[in-house]
């Protein structure tokens, strides 16, 4: 997990501001002309100042999405209906701390440490996915996330493979392929509960209700609020706008709704024949910027949360840490 709204500024609602550049013109050429060719830049290659901070700022929201992510859907490992289904929440949980590790290595080849990334999220400046900030009520909720939250993620990462920095490109593409099982197994997870009793499907509507408005949202903010977007764009570490993906994702989603047999929430929401895609309503932006800027139901809860998980691990880090000392000095002893 988890998509655009990585982009959005550590400190809030965007400004439209310009990105100035201070750079030297010959290596400035030479970076865009690697752009232009659709290159890819490397951790050795030159890069301007701020193609790397959006990086870092990006991959490092990404990978506290991906780990942040882990908690609401970690709570129903021990209440899973069933062993199989245990089985296949503990694998996808596991998945997600995967992502997050590879996420956190592509973000430190641009020159910043683990520690750093850690300590802004876990003081509550850096940002993460603002859909993790919502609570998972009942077994359906973790269904309805496979399905439209991973559904929604793989929607955002797959263009992210094609991203103009190679190490982020390369982790997106295993992480795309994990993605998929998840939103399969979150659908399959719904199919079976949709089969079943009146009260298992009510609990699934439930579910959809309370989420999908939140995974329109994810996809950040309408193109036209969007300053930063078009540089993104410009540097090939964005390759489809916000609203262009919203829309694929509301064309590909209806179609499965309908097999599904749940109703998306939206009166609004109908085929146009002339555009060829879905209308939809409007989203509730000032919600989503409140639950960015800290004030959703369970933001408090999930830091608190991760913090303490950080803690919990340290003997783990201490021990790590003291075996790869003992290992050192003992090939050191050796060559000696
Ligand atoms: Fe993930
Ligand atoms: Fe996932």
């Amino acid at each position: 997990m988890y998509t655009q709204s990585f982009s959005v500024p550590d400190e809030g609602r965007p400004a439209a501001t310009a990105i100035a550049s201070v750079e030297p013109p010959d290596k400035m050429a030479r970076f865009d002309a690697c752009i232009d060719a659709d290159g890819r830049i490397e951790p050795q290659d030159w890069m301007p100042e701020a193609y790397r901070k959006t990086l870092v700022r990006q991959i490092s929201q990404h990978a506290h999405s991906e780990i942040v992510g882990m908690l609401p859907e970690g709570n129903w490992i021990s209440r899973a209906p069933s062993l199989k289904r245990k089985a296949i929440l503990i694998a996808k949980v596991q998945d997600e701390a995967g992502h997050g590790l590879y996420l956190y290595s592509a973000a430190e080849t641009l020159g910043t440490s683990r520690a750093q990334m850690l300590e802004a999220l876990h003081s509550g400046r850096a940002k993460y996915s603002s859909i993790f900030n919502y609570p998972t009520l009942s077994w359906a909720d973790v269904g309805v996330i496979g399905w439209l939250v991973d559904g929604a993620a793989i929607m955002n990462q797959v263009p992210l493979c094609r991203c103009s920095y190679g190490p982020y490109a390369r982790a997106m593409v295993r992480v795309c392929k994990e993605e998929s099982f998840h939103q399969r197994q979150g659908y399959e997870a719904l199919l079976v509960m949709m089969r079943g009793t009146e009260a298992q499907r009510a609990m699934v509507q439930d579910a959809v209700n309370r989420w999908w408005w939140k995974c329109l949202a994810m996809f950040g903010p309408p193109d036209s609020d969007s300053p930063h977007s078009a540089q993104g764009m410009r540097w090939g570490i964005k390759r489809v706008s916000n609203d262009e993906l919203r829309q694929k994702f509301v064309d590909a989603t209806v179609p499965q709704a309908q097999v599904l047999g749940v109703t998306l929430p939206d009166p609004e929401l109908r085929w146009n024949e002339a555009r060829g895609h879905h209308d939809f309503g409007a989203i509730d932006w000032d919600e989503f910027w409140a639950t960015v800027n800290g004030h959703g139901p369970c933001n408090q809860e999930r830091l608190a949360t991760r913090v303490q998980a950080h803690r919990n691990g340290q003997w783990v880090r201490d021990a790590a840490l003291a075996h790869a000392r003992k290992q050192q000095q003992r090939s050191m002893k050796e060559a000696a």
